[in-house]
């Protein structure tokens, strides 16, 4: 989702220039040194000795992170954290002086986790600013309400802070923006209007925030667009009209997570290199329209969390591995044929979807690369046996609340597996003593008989079978 084209662009350069640098270092501009030296001062904590090489006196074009293009001038600075690796990235604040970097044309501070404060104010004074990256910090409070005057800007990323506040309308002015990251702050009030100024926008991503109010009519002149990212947010309404303009480019969908309704729209065929759709949990309802058999791109289809109905079309689309329909208001009866022959799913959930077919009829076309599979609150019958027996890399299986019926001192599951929820069947038997190899179990409520194996698991995942003994139960008789 993310690109790191420009990171790679950088990273060549970088490179590039060490090539270059048998005529020595670039000496650094007193300004570009005296900012750095006080961004250095701001940083508290430095694990890693990411800064160690920042010595006054020395030239700053010299240090790592720091390129000066061309001059003595420093145009990119480039320290990127590691979110799960605390000793290998930065805590404290962005310094104001880092202002004097008046030919900066890259800002890459991203993924330190650690670093606090207001939005670097003094991001507004560099005139010459392509690319900004603070994702991944813990800035907190508005954005300002005059970001629009940073107008070379090309791609910035202020996704994952605490940001606060509305997105000002100013930004309409950023008309060179190809990438606009916000996800994953606390933003609020509604979409601007002005952002369909944006003509450039290649990836717009809102989603994680508290936006509300409908999706505005944005998209008529944003002709690149290939990820729209609006997800759990408290969007209403229907989809507007304008967002058919993005259907020749988009690539990923995501509106999951949100109020919205309606029906789906037909022009959704229209959308034919869509790889990714994610509609679920919104209050969309009707059925589910014939165009998706033009999706032929399709690899992600999640329309969980709905109020869809029947008919569903025949998907016959070999690109799909996820797919996701459960809980809306569908009667299958069985797993559709075109869902049998895909041949290269890995998970797929079909939770209370209406299905009634014996699991001995279901022949997947290839099932040694399902992952996750969530076929609960059905009324399928039968034995998982044969299916598990030709699984090799599944990690859950999810099955509770259908009328299975078979042995489970037979059951044999592959060595990959983690979860497996049997709860609310038909299985009798004895508990096989391979289920201590699991980290989640529930076979409740089915008709189990004998000895337990000795397992962590807790007694509910136990709980109503016929004659279960030993621990967690009281010991078995002899
Ligand atoms: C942030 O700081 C806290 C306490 O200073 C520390 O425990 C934590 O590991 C740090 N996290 C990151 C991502 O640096
Ligand atoms: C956009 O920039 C123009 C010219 O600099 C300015 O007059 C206008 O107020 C700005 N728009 C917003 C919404 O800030
Ligand atoms: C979702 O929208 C419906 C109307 O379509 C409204 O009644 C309901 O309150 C909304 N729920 C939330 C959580 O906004
Ligand atoms: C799928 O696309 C073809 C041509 O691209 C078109 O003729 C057909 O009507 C479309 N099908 C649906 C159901 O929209
Ligand atoms: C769709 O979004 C939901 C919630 O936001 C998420 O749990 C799910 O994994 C997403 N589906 C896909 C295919 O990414
Ligand atoms: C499971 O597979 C093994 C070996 O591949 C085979 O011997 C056994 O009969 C199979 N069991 C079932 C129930 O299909
Ligand atoms: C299950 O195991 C029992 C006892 O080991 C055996 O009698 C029965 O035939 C087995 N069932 C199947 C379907 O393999
Ligand atoms: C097992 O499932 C039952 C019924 O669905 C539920 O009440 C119980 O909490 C579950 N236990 C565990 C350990 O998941």
């Amino acid at each position: 989702m993310n690109s790191f084209s420009f990171t790679l662009f950088i990273f060549s350069i970088t490179i590039f220039l060490q090539c270059l640098s048998s005529t020595g270092a670039a000496t650094c501009h007193p300004d570009d040194e005296a900012g750095l030296l006080a961004f250095k001062s701001g940083i508290t904590q430095d694990p890693s000795g990411m800064l160690s090489s920042w010595k006054k006196g020395t030239s700053c074009c010299s240090w790592k992170g720091v390129i000066c293009l061309n001059s003595d001038r420093v145009t990119i600075l480039e320290l990127v954290g590691f979110l799960k690796k605390p000793e290998r990235s930065l805590s404290g604040t962005l310094s104001p002086s880092l202002a004097k970097l008046k030919h900066l044309n890259v800002i890459s501070l991203g993924d330190h986790g650690n670093i606090t404060g207001s939005f670097p104010k003094f991001l507004l004074q560099l005139t010459k600013l392509r690319y900004v990256d603070i994702q991944n910090n813990r800035l907190s409070g508005p954005l300002p309400a005059n970001i629009g005057v940073i107008n070379t800007l090309e791609e910035i990323f202020l996704n994952g802070n605490k940001f606060t506040g509305s997105i000002p309308n100013s930004i309409s002015n950023l008309t060179r923006l190809s990438y606009l990251f916000l996800g994953g702050n606390l933003l609020t009030g509604t979409i601007p209007y002005e952002i369909s100024n944006l003509k450039l926008l290649q990836n717009l991503n809102l989603g994680g925030n508290r936006l509300s109010g409908t999706i505005p009519d944005i998209f008529e002149s944003m002709t690149l667009l290939k990820f729209l990212d609006l997800s759990r947010n408290g969007f209403s309404g229907e989809l507007p009209p304008s967002i058919v303009s993005v259907a020749p480019t988009l690539l990923a969908l995501e509106l999951s997570q949100n109020n919205l309704s309606g029906t789906i729209p037909g022009y959704i065929s229209r959308f034919n290199r869509l790889e990714k759709l994610n509609l679920s949990k919104n209050r969309f309802s009707g059925v589910v329209p014939e165009g998706f058999v033009n999706l032929t791109n399709l690899n992600n289809l999640d329309l969980s969390h709905n109020l869809l109905t029947d008919q569903f079309p025949d998907l016959i689309i070999n690109t799909i591995e996820y797919l996701d329909l459960s809980y809306n208001q569908f009667q299958l009866e069985t797993i559709p044929k075109w869902v049998t022959s895909l041949p290269s799913i890995f998970l797929l959930k079909l939770a209370k979807c209406g299905i009634k077919m014996s699991l001995d009829d279901w022949k997947p076309a290839e099932p040694l690369y399902f992952h996750y599979i969530d076929l609960s609150k059905n009324e399928i019958s039968g034995s998982l046996e044969r299916f598990l027996n030709q699984t090799e890399y599944l990690l859950e299986l999810r099955v509770a609340g259908n009328k299975l019926r078979f042995d489970m001192g037979n059951l044999t599951f592959p060595r990959t597996l983690k979860t497996l929820d049997l709860s609310r069947n038909l299985v009798f038997g004895k508990v096989p003593a391979t289920v201590a190899g699991l980290e989640r179990l529930n076979v409740s409520q089915n008709h189990l008989c004998g000895e337990l194996p000795a397992t962590l698991f807790p007694a509910s995942a136990f709980a109503c079978n016929d004659c279960l003994c030993g621990s967690p139960f009281s010991p078995c008789k002899v």
